[in-house]
């Protein structure tokens, strides 16, 4: 497939080419930090229905397109979102994030997963991405985004979010056979979700293994990595011009494994500074991030020197501007819209390599 000059920005940068500037785009772009988002989730006051009716959700996706333009949009759904259609019950909770009714525990809970088929348990997807496909046409990037299975298997089995992962730990340190079996099924269902969103418009995707930093290298070695690279390798079979990005939180002491996973572009968070980021994963690995996302309550000038900083030590390739995680829900609309206009200023012919 030839790459013609209309290709968005994002996508050409995924793909290595020289950009005339880094693209940007933000994490959580929709959602609560936006006076839109929270309008209309007074109309809609379940998570669930906010993402899986697909006129909401393609509204909620664009809500940040229309106010900013940024470089990607990204699909307004849940890292959970695929799990019912496993068998895994779930919902959403204001404030507390995804709960699963009866947490998976047992050889018998495991055997009974079954496969993902994403058109039958998923259609809202691509009806949602065909939308802002042609929506955006090519002035955006859509990106699509999946969770890992070390960070489902932590939903699934904690049955919610958890400090201590003292649950999964204590399966994964006492019992690893049962827990190896989950990670691989949900390997082979999120691999199958990732390529329906591809096949549905996604021109790039994001894995988020939110967890795998509470790991430990080796533990991370043996839990994390094996099934990142699990997922990746099925998608490119198929789907080889796809760039696949990948985030863990917490990353500084894993980043170089992040870089065996598979992935084209490691996200990169604030605890690391971006040229120790680079020097660590080498020249082929193209990086996202890595602003904090509290840099966005500084003044306009500190959050235009953040933005050079963090420039000036990704070099003039394979860096797409972001923050190292979510955007917070307290921060001013009026600096999300000055971050996306300085960055859209920036020209890198200015900066090395
Ligand atoms: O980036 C985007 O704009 C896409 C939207 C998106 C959401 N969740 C919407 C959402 C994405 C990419 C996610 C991924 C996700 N969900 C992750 C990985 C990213 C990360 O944070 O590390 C995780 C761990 C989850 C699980 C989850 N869902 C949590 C921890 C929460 C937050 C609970 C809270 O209220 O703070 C959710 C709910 C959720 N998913 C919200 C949003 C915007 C907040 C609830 C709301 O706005 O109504």
């Amino acid at each position: 497939m030839g790459v013609s000059s209309t290709t968005p920005h994002l996508l050409r940068a995924a793909r290595g080419e020289v950009v005339d500037r880094p693209p940007v785009w933000m994490m959580r772009q929709a959602g609560r930090y936006m006076k839109a988002y929270r309008d209309l989730r007074e109309q809609y006051p379940s998570f669930r229905e906010r993402s899986e009716i697909p006129d909401v959700a393609i509204e909620v996706s664009l809500q940040p397109w229309k106010a900013f333009q940024p470089d990607g949009v990204i699909l307004f759904s849940d890292i959970v979102t695929p799990l019912p259609g496993l068998g895994i019950d779930m919902d959403i909770a204001e404030g507390k994030g995804p709960i699963i009714s009866s947490p998976l525990r047992t050889q018998e809970q495991i055997d009974r997963l079954h496969p993902l088929e994403p058109e039958a348990t998923l259609p809202f997807i691509k009806t949602i991405l065909q939308a802002l496909r042609s929506e955006v046409g090519d002035k955006s990037t859509v990106l699509g985004f999946v969770g890992a299975p070390w960070t489902l298997a932590a939903y699934a089995v904690e049955g919610k979010g958890s400090k201590t992962y003292s649950i999964i730990k204590n399966m994964a340190f006492s019992d690893p056979t049962i827990l190896h079996q989950l990670l691989a099924k949900l390997a082979d269902a999120i691999a199958i979700y990732a390529r329906y969103q591809i096949d549905s418009g996604a021109q790039v995707v994001q894995m988020f293994d939110s967890w795998a930093g509470q790991l430990s290298p080796q533990d991370y070695d043996t839990f994390a990595l094996p099934y990142q690279q699990r997922v990746f390798q099925q998608v490119k079979q198929t789907h080889p011009d796809t760039p696949l990005i990948l985030l863990v939180s917490g990353s500084a002491g894993v980043l170089e494994r992040m870089a065996q996973s598979g992935a084209d572009i490691v996200s990169v968070d604030w605890a690391v500074d971006m040229a120790d980021a680079r020097a660590r994963l080498g020249k082929q690995v193209k990086v996202q991030g890595n602003l904090d996302p509290g840099v966005l309550f500084g003044s306009k000038q500190f959050i235009r020197d953040r933005i050079l900083d963090t420039v000036r030590k990704a070099g003039n390739w394979g860096h797409i501007l972001n923050l190292g995680h979510g955007v917070l829900p307290e921060t001013p609309e009026e600096n999300v819209a000055f971050f996306f206009e300085t960055a859209k200023e920036l020209n890198l012919a200015g900066v090395k390599g």
